[in-house]
């Protein structure tokens, strides 16, 4: 009880300390950034695609729309009913949805879905960016060179470019969020096909790389949508804990306190782990941001934390293979100089940013020097090795 009202205490630090950080977080976004880990090909904010309405669902008769769905006509798309949904996210009529269907929404049903990193290690994930919030996350990865998951949502790419652009050069893995947001097997084959592709127009048109992960809107995911997934070169991924940080939205009802005091449960539980973790969080409010940034240190000094694609030792998250980034054991990030026109990082200098910004900050929450940050890391890696084998199994 002692430690709960400290805890809570702590809690009411950290959020006064947090907003006041904010003020002053927004006054200073001008302050350079670290230079890029990927060089980007120029992009000034001119799209060139034309795009359709954001946070509507994607249209399916435009030329572009056409296109794509006749691409993947042919592809072995697994027939199911759309599953209709209320309003408030959840489908009309659970009952109505077939077992073999492995929806993962009633049933948490999976099917090559990746929800878990290996023993040892969290994938950090954040959904639904970028948005006016994301400078204040972003600027605080970077002090601890530490790097995420960004599943982002189309609509928001093209609103806030500018963010997307920092965020694609700082090496965080960006992945595929939808266009528009909507439960994935609410859209029909035609609709889905549209809502990945012009989210991938727009991620490549600012960063100039297609991304290979998908997460889905609410978890909502079922045969045929997976089948839709891997026609067009994806890999989907949940989470195993759940922050409902969303719910932190403004008038919402969950508070910071707690967020907070799951993730303390989650710590505190952490030495019975069989797996390590894929959290879902979100960039979504200024609470959410807040929120992570408070549990990032704690976080750090229990687990390792990385984005997904490297704790699955995926050094190629985008399709274009010229872009790479760090895996478990710190592989550089940078782009091949050999396929790309543009001018870029050498692989030999960037080899002590990236191995920090796979493993993230090192056990004080501190930021990591190059060899300080090796050191902490090889009894880590041995760990992520050893469970390896059977967490590549599970998948
Ligand atoms: C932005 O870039 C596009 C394409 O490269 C170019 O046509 C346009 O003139 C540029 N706009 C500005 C404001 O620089
Ligand atoms: C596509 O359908 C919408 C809604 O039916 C319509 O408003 C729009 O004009 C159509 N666009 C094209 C390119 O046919
Ligand atoms: C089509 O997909 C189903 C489900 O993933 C799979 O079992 C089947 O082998 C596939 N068929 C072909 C021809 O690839
Ligand atoms: C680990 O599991 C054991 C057995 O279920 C339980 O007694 C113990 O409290 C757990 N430890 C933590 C830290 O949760
Ligand atoms: C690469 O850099 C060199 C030296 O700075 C420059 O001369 C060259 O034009 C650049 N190439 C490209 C493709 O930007
Ligand atoms: C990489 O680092 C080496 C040694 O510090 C330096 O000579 C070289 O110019 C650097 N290359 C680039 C592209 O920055
Ligand atoms: C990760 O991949 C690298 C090669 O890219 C390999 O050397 C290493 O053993 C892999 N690590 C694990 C833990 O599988």
């Amino acid at each position: 009880m002692i430690a709960n009202l400290s805890l809570i205490a702590a809690v009411l630090a950290l959020a006064g300390t947090s907003s006041a950080a904010t003020t002053t977080t927004t006054a200073a976004t001008t302050t350079a950034t670290p230079a890029p880990l990927l060089t980007l090909k120029p992009f000034n904010g001119t799209f060139a695609g034309d795009y359709p309405t954001t946070f509507e669902v994607a249209p399916t008769n435009t030329t572009l729309a056409k296109q794509w769905i006749a691409q993947y006509n042919t592809a072995n798309i697994t027939s199911l009913p759309v599953v209709p949904f209320t309003s408030g996210g959840d489908p009309k009529d659970p009952n109505s949805i077939s077992a073999d269907a492995c929806d993962w929404t009633i049933t948490n049903c999976i099917n090559k879905d990746i929800t878990v990193c290996p023993i040892g290690v969290w994938g950090l994930t954040y959904d639904d960016g970028p948005t006016e919030f994301s400078t204040q996350l972003y600027d605080y990865l970077d002090t601890t060179e530490q790097k995420a998951t960004l599943f982002y949502i189309g609509s928001n790419v093209i609103t806030n470019w500018e963010a997307a652009r920092r965020a694609c050069g700082a090496g965080h893995q960006i992945a595929s969020h939808t266009w528009s947001h909507q439960p994935s097997t609410s859209l029909t084959n035609e609709q889905f096909i549209a809502e990945i592709k012009y989210t991938e127009m727009a991620i490549k048109e600012v960063c100039g790389f297609t991304p290979k992960y998908f997460r889905p809107p609410y978890g909502d995911i079922d045969n045929r949508i997976r089948s839709l997934l891997w026609a067009m070169g994806y890999t989907s991924v949940i989470w195993d804990y759940d922050t409902n940080d969303w719910q932190m939205a403004p008038g919402g009802t969950r508070t910071l306190a707690q967020v907070n005091a799951d993730f303390a449960t989650w710590e505190a539980a952490a030495s019975n782990d069989t797996t390590g973790h894929i959290t879902l969080e979100h960039e979504l409010y200024q609470n959410t941001v807040t929120a992570a940034i408070d549990n990032l240190p704690k976080l750090a000094a229990t687990w390792k934390l990385m984005p997904v694609s490297a704790c699955m030792n995926d050094s190629h998250p985008y399709q274009e293979t010229e872009y790479q980034l760090a895996t478990m054991n710190g592989v550089v990030t940078g782009m091949s100089s050999a396929t790309t026109s543009t001018n870029t990082t050498t692989s030999s200098n960037t080899t002590s940013t990236a191995a920090a910004g796979a493993s993230g900050a090192s056990s004080t929450g501190g930021k990591t020097s190059g060899a300080v940050a090796v050191t902490g890391e090889m009894k880590v890696f041995a760990l992520v090795a050893a469970a390896a084998a059977a967490a590549a199994q599970m998948f």
